[in-house]
C-alpha cells in the first residue's frame, strides 16, 4: 500500500509534516542547507528581531540528564545517563535582519520545494513597535519565505511588551497579529507561549487578528538546580542565574496537555505542535490529537546539529505506522484521539462493591514488613 507522507498546512504543500523549530538547528544558512538537504520537510528560522542582541557570556544552553538507578539529575556530563531535557537562556538570533535577507532568498532558491518559515519578533508598546513587525514580514515574504511564525513566547524577556509577556496578554496579540497580518502575503503562525492559565483564550486572539495557525510550546519557565556540593546553580554567570525555557522529553507530557486544549477549542484551525519529540512515536501523539505539521529542537541539537539521524527515523517510523495501521495518508490519523481527552467526572468509576474508598494505595511500594524483608 503506497503511503503519503506529503501534506498540505495552512494552504502550504510538506514533503513531509516535519520542521526544525526556530532554534540553534536553524540560526545559519549552512544549518539550513544541511537540514533540507537531511530531509526535513520545512525549517523555522532562528528568530529575527530589529533590536541588536547580546547573549549573556559562557553556555547558553545545557542538558540536564539522569541517572538510572538513582535520583540523581544534573547537568554534568557523566556515562550512562539519560536525557531529561535542555535547559536555555538563549535570546533571539543576534544576527540584523540585513543578515538574513539574502540568505532567506539564497536558502529558497537552493531549495524552492522545501518550506521556509522567517519567525520574528518585535515589542508592542507603541505604533513604531507594530511597524517593527511589519517591516520584519515585508523583508523575509519579500526574499521568498512562505510562511511567517510570531514569536509571542520567548521566556526570557525583562521587556514588559515583548516576547511571552506579548503571549501572556490576548488582546496584545490579536494587535501585533493584525498588524502583521496587514502586509503579509504568506500565511502566519503564531507560537504561543505555555506559561499562561488558559492558551486557549490566547490563541482565540491570535486567530482573530488573522494567524492562520497555532504553535505550540515554546520552552517552559525553569530555573537549572543548584549543586548540593558547590551551592552554586548548575549554570550561572558570576554566581547569577534567571528563569529561562525547559525542553526536550520533560515537556512532551506538558506540551500535549497545551495542545488537547488547543485542539478541542478550535477542532477546525490548524496548529504545528512542539515539545519533546525525538521519534515518531512521541510525534504521533501530536498528530493524534489534531496537530497537522511538528517541530523538533533539542532532539536535532543533540544530532549533528540538525537532526539527521532523528529525520531520517521520524519518515521511517510515519512510513511503517501508516503501513501498519493501513492509513494512506496524515488525514486519516489526524485528531482522532482528540475526543478521548474528557473532564475527570466522566471517567468511569469502580462500581459501589469494588470501591475500597481510596485505601488501597495503588501505584505505591507497599511497606515493608519483616516477611517482605525476609524473603
Ligand atoms: C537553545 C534554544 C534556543 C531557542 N531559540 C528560540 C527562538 O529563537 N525562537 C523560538 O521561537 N523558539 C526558540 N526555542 C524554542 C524551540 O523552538 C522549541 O519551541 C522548544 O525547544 C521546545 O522543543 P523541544 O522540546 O524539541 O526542544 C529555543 C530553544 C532552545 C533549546
Amino acid at each position: 500500500m503506497a503511503v503519503q507522507l506529503a501534506t498540505t498546512f495552512t494552504g502550504l504543500r510538506f514533503e513531509n509534516p516535519f520542521l526544525l523549530s526556530s532554534a540553534p538547528p536553524t540560526e545559519s544558512e549552512s544549518n539550513i542547507m544541511r537540514a533540507f538537504e537531511a530531509g526535513w520537510g520545512g525549517v523555522v528560522t532562528k528568530t529575527i528581531g530589529l533590536h541588536p542582541v547580546v547573549n549573556v557570556d559562557g553556555p547558553k544552553t545545557k542538558f540536564l540528564r539522569a541517572t538510572p538507578e538513582s535520583t540523581q539529575l544534573s547537568m554534568q556530563k557523566r556515562p550512562g545517563t539519560a536525557l531529561h531535557s535542555s535547559w536555555n537562556w538563549e535570546l533571539i538570533s543576534d544576527k540584523p535582519l540585513d543578515w538574513w535577507v539574502p540568505r532567506i532568498g539564497r536558502i529558497k532558491q537552493a531549495h524552492p520545494s522545501r518550506i521556509l518559515v522567517a519567525s520574528i519578533m518585535a515589542g508592542s508598546g507603541t505604533d513604531e513597535e507594530l511597524r517593527h513587525w511589519q517591516a520584519l514580514a515585508a523583508a523575509c515574504q519579500d526574499q521568498g519565505a512562505d510562511a511567517l511564525e510570531l514569536n509571542l513566547s520567548c521566556p526570557h524577556m525583562d521587556r514588559k511588551d515583548m516576547g511571552s509577556n506579548i503571549g501572556k496578554d490576548q488582546g496584545l496579540i490579536s494587535i501585533v497579529t493584525q498588524a502583521v497580518a496587514e502586509v503579509a502575503r504568506v500565511p502566519i503562525w503564531a507560537k504561543l507561549t505555555p506559561s499562561t492559565t488558559d492558551i486557549v483564550l490566547e490563541a482565540g486572539g491570535a486567530f482573530l487578528g488573522g494567524a492562520a495557525a497555532v504553535t505550540s510550546s515554546n520552552t517552559f519557565p525553569s530555573l537549572p538546580l543548584v549543586d548540593p556540593d558547590t551551592l552554586e546553580f548548575e549554570m550561572n554567570v558570576d554566581g547569577f542565574v534567571s528563569s529561562g525555557g525547559l525542553g526536550g522529553p520533560a515537556i512532551l507530557p506538558l506540551s500535549l496537555a497545551k495542545i488537547a486544549q488547543l485542539t478541542q477549542a478550535f477542532p477546525d484551525k490548524a496548529f504545528s505542535g512542539i515539545g519533546g519529540i525525538a521519534s515518531f512515536a512521541h510525534a504521533l501523539n501530536y498528530f493524534l490529537l489534531g496537530c497537522g505539521t511538528v517541530q523538533v529542537c533539542t532532539a536535532a541539537m543533540l544530532d549533528h546539529a540538525i537532526g539527521p539521524n532523528v529525520i531520517t527515523a521520524l519518515i521511517a517510523g510515519m512510513r511503517e505506522t501508516m503501513e501498519r495501521h493501513r492509513w494512506t495518508s496524515l488525514d486519516d490519523f489526524r485528531g482522532i484521539r482528540r475526543d478521548r481527552i474528557v473532564p475527570h467526572s466522566r471517567i468511569r468509576r469502580p462500581d459501589a462493591k469494588a470501591y475500597h474508598g481510596g485505601y488501597d494505595a495503588e501505584g505505591y511500594a507497599a511497606a515493608e514488613t519483616a516477611e517482605t524483608t525476609e524473603r
